[in-house]
């Protein structure tokens, strides 16, 4: 009996060292590798985050693309991949990709708690570039348009995108054509109840003959602002069917969101304000996120080549970004009479819209 239960207890005892040893080697070996991949994809993440923003024209992110490409601290590998449409889905890391789940120390991918929805050409790049001075945000640099053109692919797709987040940090993105697609606020609402969204909103006049001017760089046969405006001239009958007018119809839109989010999960930055008092409306913008008011006047300057703000960058990352156009891009001219029947169009819709979110934006 002695014999049996000392020979037992021997065997037993060399039996749990060995499991142990193995254990901890096991266990050693994992670490070793988990770092690694941790490490590197943390060290991408931050070369994405703190690559260079050149953007001549803030308002206008056909050229945040352009500038995007020949950025030097871009990835190699996403500058080769990416094709050239404002609409690819960068930085996007394939699912086999061993470094997706970094749940370590080092944050871990979150799928968006707050998305700065529109409007086109409203200065959303201005104010996502401005969101990112925040150590409490992080943001995907291109528009992922999940919700309009990639839904298809799902939400693991989409969780990729983002960058590694920690504890307290908030995932963001924009896409400023959510704003007006139809599926948006339902597809939202079904990943995210509590969402927050943003909507960056500007006159809808000066908004649609920036948008003009845009496509017009871009496809220079394009008819003119008037033509294309209207249905009869004559008649004064305005085309509400062509988008760079539609978008800016924005109580009909935001009427759509409404049946899904409460005003209180909404928060509308003034196009125009952003320009004028950047540090007043990154004030509001980081209190409705529910972030220490960390971003302020001390980092914007005025530029007075350019006429507008700009971020104070880093040292060494190049150009500045800043909240407006540069005086380069001209736009067309186009005549008084027409822009005076604009004004007309929008004004009951705007006043909707004051209505509806409870602001005045004056715009009239
Ligand atoms: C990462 O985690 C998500 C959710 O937990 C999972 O669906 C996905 O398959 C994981 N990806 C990898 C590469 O392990
Ligand atoms: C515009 O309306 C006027 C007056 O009804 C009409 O004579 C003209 O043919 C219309 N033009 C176009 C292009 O439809
Ligand atoms: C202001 O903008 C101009 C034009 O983009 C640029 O050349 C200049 O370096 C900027 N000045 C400062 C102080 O950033």
């Amino acid at each position: 009996m002695a014999f049996w239960s000392g020979a037992s207890a021997l065997g037993s005892k060399v039996s749990r060292r060995l499991l142990f040893m193995f254990t901890l080697s096991l266990s050693v070996t994992y670490l070793f590798y988990s770092l690694m991949s941790c490490y590197n994809s943390l060290q991408e993440n931050y070369v994405f985050q703190g690559r260079l923003v050149t953007e001549e024209a803030t308002l206008g992110s056909s050229h945040f693309s352009q500038s995007e490409r020949t950025t030097p601290g871009f990835r190699a590998e996403e500058r080769t991949r990416a094709p050239p449409t404002e609409a690819r889905p960068d930085f996007s890391t394939t699912d086999s990709d061993p470094r997706a789940n970094c749940t370590l120390d080092y944050g871990v991918k979150k799928l968006p708690q707050a998305i700065i929805i529109g409007v086109k050409k409203g200065g959303t790049r201005a104010l996502l570039e401005a969101l990112r001075v925040h150590p409490d945000v992080r943001a995907v640099g291109n528009e992922p348009h999940f919700f309009d053109r990639n839904y298809e692919k799902g939400l693991d797709w989409y969780r990729e995108l983002m960058p590694s987040t920690l504890e307290g940090q908030i995932t963001m993105e924009k896409t400023p054509s959510y704003f007006v697609t139809n599926h948006a606020p339902k597809r939202i609402h079904s990943m995210a109840r509590d969402i927050k969204l943003i909507m960056v909103v500007r006159n809808p006049v000066t908004r649609a003959i920036s948008d003009y001017t845009q496509t017009l760089s871009k496809r220079p046969e394009i008819p003119t602002f008037e033509v294309l405006a209207f249905k009869n001239r004559t008649l004064g009958l305005i085309d509400a069917s062509w988008s760079a007018l539609r978008i800016g119809i924005y109580a009909l839109h935001l009427e759509s969101w409404m049946q899904y989010f409460p005003l209180s999960q909404m928060h509308f930055v003034s196009g125009e304000r952003l320009i004028v008092d950047p540090a007043g409306e990154m004030a509001k913008v980081q209190d409705f996120l529910g972030l220490k008011r960390i971003v302020t006047d001390k980092h914007f300057y005025f530029n007075k080549t350019k006429g507008f703000p700009c971020l104070k960058k880093p040292e060494d990352s190049g150009a500045p970004r800043c909240l407006g156009k540069s005086k380069g891009r001209t736009h067309p001219q186009i005549e008084p009479e027409v822009i005076r029947r604009l004004h007309k169009f929008y004004k009951p819709f705007n006043m909707m819209f004051y209505q509806m979110t409870g602001q005045n934006f004056e715009w009239e």
